[in-house]
Parts: structure tokens; C-alpha cells; sequence
């Protein structure tokens, strides 16, 4: 019997687990990966030249009648919807191939009781890195040791291997223990600490003192901690939509000076108020600054015509697209932020903070501006401002708008001042070592060779 790799997935995560797949079958390409979960074409079409992994899509899972409707709850439920699904598929490769490791995502949480009842040494993987792990793994002593609700207690947290980090700063669902996601997430956190391994994506020169934290077991109090694997920069090979077709902003970009532009894209789900688009659209004008900025529509209007076509002229202020045509490129709804990120006229990124674009700019070496906007977004800029300092932070009000001043100062600030120099040159050093990581013997393949070793052993 042939030893496999499987790998499951919730919609959320099936883009990362993918790029995982690839990797591991770039490096090992006889060990079969089977990869499991619950979206069909886009994933399979993706793997389909990848002879040694194949994809596996469960049956679609029936809703009760009054499910939940809350949505972080649902990316944890639907999975376990799953349940006897994956039963059955881990079986029936049981049967072919000797299973011997199972990773799922944090999402699919609910599969950790299945596949340990199976005897499958279960594994789990992060995309969010040591950085993200470390204040993952010591949750369950946050919960276990802190009275109040991190919601309510307005104060730093000390977690091992991270800066301090703002109580409201945490994800949403770290907040409120009352708060059915936040029981999914401690008991997903719990999981982890028993789990066989962890693989998460990142590297360890960008995340030096997270992994030291890991490697000498403090994240986890009283109990050993699992072996981490930070196999990255695992980063998406293309993001372009249009087959090889050149996007007219990347034409654009090749018009203007070496590293003259700042770029503006907040991900999938980055939206921001018509008001707040105005006062990004002075602040951009003000600063002088070349932009190339991705606008989208605002909320409520995502499920209409108008979320494919943001109306421009109604959103921006009167004139503003005239005004500023030969310095700044507005493009609707979505960009293709790889080839932006590598174009050679880029020279800064103001994120939302989304762990992906954050691992591309840095692998790209593009100094960033930080804009979280959701999920564990706040705790990534506390890492790449205050502890990697990759990025320049900006400041919002108490209702998170972010004033036009303020947009203004920080593009000016990154483009021309000692501070933006010191950014741009340690994202620079960032690059080199990401680079360095994927070589042979570099730290990501070292990381990956352990993982396979341990895998194989048992
Ligand atoms: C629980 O948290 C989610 C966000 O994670 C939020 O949407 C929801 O309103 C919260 N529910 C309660 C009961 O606090
Ligand atoms: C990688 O490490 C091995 C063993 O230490 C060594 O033989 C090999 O030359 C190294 N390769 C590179 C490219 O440094």
C-alpha cells in the first residue's frame, strides 16, 4: 500500500490549501495527495496538471432548519455538516493507501474528532504564520487565566514570541467568551495544542522571536508543544483573471517612473463607505503622490449591478478623476495585485492587512501602509509595523474612518521621509531572505523535509 497525504479544507481556506498541495508535490512528486472539501470545479481545475494529487469533492451537506445564519459561525458548522462525508472518504482511502498524515485548516476544526477516532495523525495548517500561531496557541491560557472578556478589558495582552498587543486589537471572535465563534475558536485552538504538527506559513527569518517562542514551548504552558513546520512564503502563483491577457493598469504602471506609485487593493472584502472613499480620494490628491487604487462599491450595493461597476464619477469627488488622470489610475472592483506588487514602478502598498497580501508584498519587497479592516487584521499590523516594521501604521478615528489628512501625511511619509527609507529598506532585507527560504537548504524546503520525514516515519 501506498503512504498519502491528505488534505481538507473549508471554501475559505481551499486557495491556501491548494498552494500547499502544489508545493509539497513540487518537492515530493511521488507521494499521492489527495485533497478533500466541499468546492468542485475551481479546485480541481487547479491541480488537474499535478499528476500525483487528486481531488476528492464531498457529497454537499444538508442544512437544518434554523442554522445558523451568523457567518464566522458558519465557516465552523458547515464543515462539521461534513462530518460523516469525510468519514466515509477518509475510509475509502483507508482502503487504497495508508493515510498518514490529515491537515486540515482551522475551519474545519469539527474533523479533528473524526480522524482522530480513525487513528490519523491529524495535522493542522495556518496560512497565518508563527506570528499568527503564537497568539493561537496561548488562547486557551488567555481564556483560562484572563477574568475579563478581551473585549472588555482595554489593556495590552502579553503573549509569548509577540509585541504587546491592544485587547480590541485580537480578531472579533477572541472577544466574547458568551459568543458562540469564540467557542469554536478556543475549542479549534484547543485541538491544536494536541494536534500531531502544525504547518504554517511563514519564514524564519521574518519571524524570528515567533518561532523561537514555538520552538521553546512557551506559547503552551504545562503541556509540549506540537512540532511547527513554517514552511513559507507559500504565496498564490497568479492572480490574474484573464488568461495571460495584460490588465490595462499593468499598462498603465509601465508608463510611469521606477518606484513612483503607491497601490491601494483591500481584498475581497475590503469595503469602505462612500464618504470614506471621498476622503481617500483628497487624501491621495493631496499627497502628490502617483496611486493606482482599486475602488469598490460600497456595502449594500454588493448585491447589485453596481458591485461589478463602482459609478466613479458619483463615488469620487467632482472632478476628481480629471484632476489627478496623469498622476493616479482608478481601476474598478478588482486588480491583479501580484503583477502590481512586481511591477517595477510600485513603491508602496496601503493593505488591509489579509495575510496573503501581506506575504506577497513582502516576498516582493514592497513597503506597506496598514489599513486592517477585519478578522485577525489588527494583529497583523501590530507585527509588520511594530515588530518586523515592514509597514507604517494609519491611524484611524474611534469608528475606524481614516481622515483624508491622515492618508495624506502617511503616503508622504513612506515616499519621502527617513522613516519610509528604513521601511523600504528592511521589506528589502525581507525579500532577500524570503527568496533565500525556497532555495535548497533554505529554511522553508529544511522545514518541509522535517514535516515529510516525521510523516513518513510513522
Ligand atoms: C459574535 O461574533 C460575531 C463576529 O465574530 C458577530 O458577528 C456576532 O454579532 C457576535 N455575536 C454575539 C452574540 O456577540
Ligand atoms: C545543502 O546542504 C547539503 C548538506 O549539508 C550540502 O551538501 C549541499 O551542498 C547544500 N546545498 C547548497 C546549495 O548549499
Amino acid at each position: 500500500m501506498e503512504d498519502t497525504i491528505v488534505l481538507y479544507a473549508s471554501a475559505m481556506h481551499m486557495n491556501s490549501m491548494l498552494v500547499l498541495a502544489k508545493f509539497i508535490s513540487k518537492h515530493y512528486p511521488s507521494t499521492p495527495v489527495v485533497i478533500l472539501g466541499s468546492v468542485a470545479d475551481s479546485a480541481a481545475a487547479s491541480i488537474a496538471t499535478v499528476p500525483s494529487i487528486t481531488y476528492h469533492c464531498l457529497p454537499p451537506p444538508v442544512r437544518p432548519p434554523n442554522f445558523t445564519t451568523d457567518p464566522i459561525e458558519l465557516l465552523f458548522e458547515i464543515p462539521r455538516l461534513n462530518n460523516p462525508g469525510l468519514s466515509d472518504a477518509l475510509q475509502e482511502v483507508s482502503r487504497k493507501s495508508r493515510i498518514k498524515a490529515f491537515v486540515i485548516d482551522f475551519f474545519c476544526n469539527s474533523a479533528f474528532d473524526v480522524s482522530t477516532a480513525l487513528n490519523i495523525p491529524t495535522y493542522f495548517y495556518v496560512s497565518s504564520g508563527a506570528f499568527g500561531l503564537c497568539p493561537f496557541l496561548y488562547f486557551p491560557t488567555i481564556d483560562e487565566t484572563v477574568p475579563a472578556d478581551l473585549g472588555e478589558l482595554n489593556d495590552f495582552v502579553q503573549i509569548p514570541g509577540c509585541p504587546p498587543i491592544y485587547s480590541s486589537d485580537f480578531a472579533r471572535i477572541m472577544l466574547y467568551r458568551q459568543n458562540n465563534s469564540y467557542k469554536h475558536f478556543v475549542d479549534t485552538a484547543r485541538n491544536m495544542r494536541k494536534s500531531t504538527g502544525i504547518i504554517a506559513n511563514g519564514f524564519d527569518a521574518l519571524e524570528v522571536r515567533a518561532k523561537e517562542a514555538l520552538t521553546n514551548g512557551l506559547c503552551i504552558p504545562n503541556a509540549p508543544t506540537p512540532p511547527v513546520y513554517l514552511v513559507g512564503p507559500l504565496v498564490h502563483e497568479t492572480n490574474s483573471k484573464n488568461g495571460g491577457v495584460e490588465h490595462a493598469c499593468v499598462k498603465w504602471l509601465d508608463s510611469q517612473p521606477s518606484k513612483s506609485v503607491v497601490f491601494l487593493c483591500f481584498g475581497r472584502w475590503g469595503l469602505f463607505s462612500a464618504e470614506q472613499l471621498k476622503e481617500m480620494a483628497l487624501g491621495l490628491e493631496n499627497s502628490g503622490h502617483r496611486f493606482l487604487w482599486c475602488v469598490r462599491s460600497p456595502p449594500g450595493k454588493q448585491n447589485s449591478a453596481a458591485a461589478e461597476e463602482p459609478d466613479l464619477e458619483e463615488l469620487l469627488p467632482k472632478g476628481f478623476l480629471e484632476r489627478t488622470k496623469d498622476k493616479g489610475f482608478v481601476i474598478k472592483s478588482w486588480a491583479p495585485q501580484k503583477e502590481v506588487l512586481r511591477h517595477d514602478s510600485v513603491a508602496g502598498f496601503v493593505t488591509h492587512c489579509g495575510r496573503s497580501s501581506i506575504l506577497e508584498a513582502v516576498s516582493l519587497g514592497v513597503p506597506m501602509i496598514t489599513w486592517p479592516l477585519y478578522a485577525e487584521q489588527r494583529m497583523n499590523r501590530v507585527f509588520m509595523v511594530e515588530e518586523i516594521k515592514v509597514a507604517l501604521p494609519l491611524e484611524e478615528t474611534a469608528d475606524g474612518f481614516v481622515t483624508a489628512v491622515e492618508l495624506e501625511k502617511r503616503v508622504r511619509e513612506l515616499m519621502d521621509s527617513k522613516t519610509g527609507r528604513a521601511v523600504r529598506q528592511r521589506v528589502a532585507e525581507m525579500k532577500s531572505s524570503a527568496a533565500a527560504a525556497v532555495l535548497e537548504n533554505g529554511s522553508s524546503l529544511v522545514a518541509l523535509e522535517k514535516f515529510m520525514v516525521a510523516v513518513t516515519r510513522v
